[in-house]
C-alpha cells in the first residue's frame, strides 16, 4: 500500500481517519510513559509529529529511536494540541525499518555549515535547507516545461556526445574509452556545451523546440556561479528576431518565477529566514517589473560614468564582467537588463550580423546577484555571411556542412537562448553558491557521489 505524503496529510487529513506514515525521525523527545517523534518524509518542509505512548507492545524501542532513524508508523489522525501543526498522529504500531547508529549519524545538530554539509552531499538532500532546494528546484523546472508546452513548443533531446564546439571556447571534455581519441567513433568526440546547434536543424522544420538537458564545460573557473555539468534551458524558434527573442526570455523568468511563488510558500519563507532576508520580496518585484533593455554601447557608457573602481575597467569591445553586471542590476538599474548588440569579436560565430559592420545580434540578461542568468542571440541566417564568419574565425567550414545545409536549404530568421538552470535556482532559493543548488555538483577537483 502506498502511504499517504505527509504534504497531503498535513494539509487535508482528516482527523479520526486511520493513516500509515513513512519517513525518517527528525528529532524524538518525551517521557517515560509517552514519546513524541517528528518524522519527515520529504514531501514538505514540516515533519508530522507522531506520538508514541508507553502501551506500545515496543515501547522500550521506541524510546531507543534516535535521529536519522526510518520508520513505518500506523496510527489515528488527531487534531493537534500543540503549538502550529494541525494534526498529529497516535501511533497504534511503530515499526523501525533502519537504525541510524546513533551518535555515528552526521545530521544530528541543527546549524552545519553549507560548506560541511557539500562533504556529506549524500546525507544533505535529508537536511530542511537542501529538501526545500530540491523541492525548488523541482518546481522551477516543472514550470520550465508547462511555459513551453502550453506555447506549442516541442521538447527535444539533443545528443550529450557531440563533434561541434558550439559556443568556440575551447572549454569541452574530451570522451574516449581509453583506445584512443577516434577509436570509438572514427572521430574526436566530447561532451555537449551546448544542444543549440542541433536545436536549430530542430527549429527550422519543426518550428519551436526547447531542450533542458544537461550541459559540460570544462572551463576552470572556480567560483559560485560555475559549475563543470549543469542544466540548460535552451528553446529555439523559427521566424524569430532578436526583439522578440528578448520578449520571450523576458516572459519566460517572470513565469517560472511566479510559479515557484505561487507553489513553494512554505520552503521560500525557510531559505528567506536561513540565507537571504529579501528573498521573497525581490522575487515579486522582478515579477512585476519590466526588464530593462540597453544596447551594449549604452551599458558601456553607463559603467564607464559610473565611477566605479571596478577589477576590469569597462571598455568597448571588453566583456561585461560579473562586477559589471551586478553593478548595472543591483545598484544603477535596480532590476533586471537585458543587454544586447555585443562586439562580434567577442561572440561565437552563430550570431546574426548586424549592419555597423562591429556587433551582432546578441542578448544577455542579467539579474541581481546572479549576473548572467540567460545568453542568447538572433541566428545568423544568411549562408554567405555566415560561411565568411566562420572562415575569418579559423573554423572548419567543412564540419559545420550540416549546420550551413539550414542555411542553403529554405532558411529562415530564427533565435533562441540558453538559461542556466542553476543560475535559475540559485536566483529563487538565495543560495549564494551554485554547488548549493544541484544534488551532486561537479567542479575542478570535485567529482564525488
Ligand atoms: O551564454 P552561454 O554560453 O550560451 C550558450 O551556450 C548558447 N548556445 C545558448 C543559446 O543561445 N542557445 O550559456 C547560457 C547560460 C549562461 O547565461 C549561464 O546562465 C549558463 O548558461 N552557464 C553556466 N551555468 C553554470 N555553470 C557554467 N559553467 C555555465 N556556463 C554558462
Ligand atoms: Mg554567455
Amino acid at each position: 500500500m502506498t502511504a499517504p505524503r505527509i504534504a497531503t496529510l498535513l494539509a487535508a487529513g482528516q482527523p479520526g481517519s486511520s493513516v500509515i506514515v513513512r519517513g525518517w525521525v527528525r528529532t524524538r523527545r518525551g517521557s517515560k510513559r509517552v514519546n513524541f517523534l517528528a518524522v519527515n518524509d520529504g514531501s514538505c518542509l514540516e515533519s508530522l509529529q507522531v506520538v508514541a505512548a508507553e502501551n506500545l507492545p515496543n515501547f522500550d524501542e521506541v524510546q531507543r529511536i534516535t535521529t536519522g532513524c526510518s520508520v513505518e508508523i500506523q496510527g489515528l489522525l488527531a487534531a493537534s494540541e500543540g503549538q502550529g501543526q494541525r494534526v498529529e498522529v497516535q501511533a497504534s504500531r511503530v515499526t523501525v525499518l533502519g537504525w541510524a547508529e546513533g551518535d555515528a549519524y552526521p545530521l544530528q545538530k541543527k546549524g552545519h555549515t553549507l560548506e560541511f554539509l557539500r562533504q556529506i552531499a549524500h546525507l544533505r538532500p535529508r537536511t530542511n535547507t537542501f529538501g526545500a532546494v530540491f523541492r525548488v528546484r523541482n518546481v522551477l523546472g516543472d514550470a520550465v516545461h508547462r511555459f513551453f508546452q502550453d506555447r506549442g513548443f516541442l521538447w527535444a533531446h539533443t545528443p550529450i556526445i557531440t563533434a561541434s564546439d558550439c559556443e568556440g571556447a575551447g572549454q569541452m571534455f574530451h570522451v574516449t574509452t581509453g583506445a584512443g581519441p577516434d577509436a570509438f567513433f572514427g572521430r574526436p568526440v566530447s561532451l555537449t556545451v551546448s544542444g543549440q546547434l542541433e536545436g536549430e536543424l530542430l527549429a527550422t522544420a519543426l518550428g519551436a523546440i526547447y531542450t533542458f538537458g544537461p550541459t559540460f564545460r570544462a572551463e576552470n573557473s572556480n567560483t559560485p556561479r560555475h559549475l563543470a555539468e549543469f542544466w540548460m534551458v535552451e528553446p529555439e524558434v523559427a521566424f524569430l528576431d532578436l526583439a522578440g527573442d528578448m520578449d520571450l526570455a523576458e516572459s519566460f523568468l517572470r513565469a517560472i518565477i511566479s510559479a515557484v511563488l505561487d507553489r513553494c510558500g512554505a520552503d521560500l519563507a525557510f531559505l528567506q529566514e536561513r540565507f537571504e532576508p529579501t528573498l521573497i520580496p525581490t522575487l515579486e518585484h522582478i515579477v512585476a517589473s519590466e526588464f530593462v533593455r540597453l544596447s551594449y554601447t549604452e551599458a558601456i557608457a553607463l559603467l564607464e560614468a559610473s565611477g566605479e573602481a571596478f577589477e576590469f575597467p569597462p571598455r568597448w569591445g571588453a566583456d561585461i564582467q560579473t562586477e559589471h553586471e551586478r553593478w548595472l542590476t543591483e545598484r544603477h538599474i535596480r532590476r533586471p537588463v537585458i543587454v544586447h548588440g555585443y562586439p562580434r569579436e567577442i561572440k561565437a560565430f552563430y550570431m546574426r550580423q548586424s549592419d555597423d559592420g562591429r556587433t551582432v545580434a546578441a542578448m544577455d540578461v542579467l539579474f541581481p546577484r546572479i549576473g548572467e542568468i540567460i545568453g542568447g542571440s538572433q541566428r545568423e541566417e544568411r549562408l554567405d555571411r555566415l560561411r565568411s564568419r566562420i572562415r575569418e574565425m579559423g573554423m572548419s567550414e567543412d564540419a559545420l556542412s550540416w549546420y550551413l545545409d539550414t542555411r542553403r536549404f529554405g532558411t529562415v530568421p530564427h533565435a533562441g537562448f540558453g538559461l542556466g538552470f542553476e543560475r535559475a535556482v540559485q536566483f529563487v532559493t538565495g543560495m549564494s553558491n551554485i554547488r548549493d543548488v544541484i544534488p551532486f555538483p561537479r567542479t575542478p577537483g570535485n567529482a564525488d557521489f
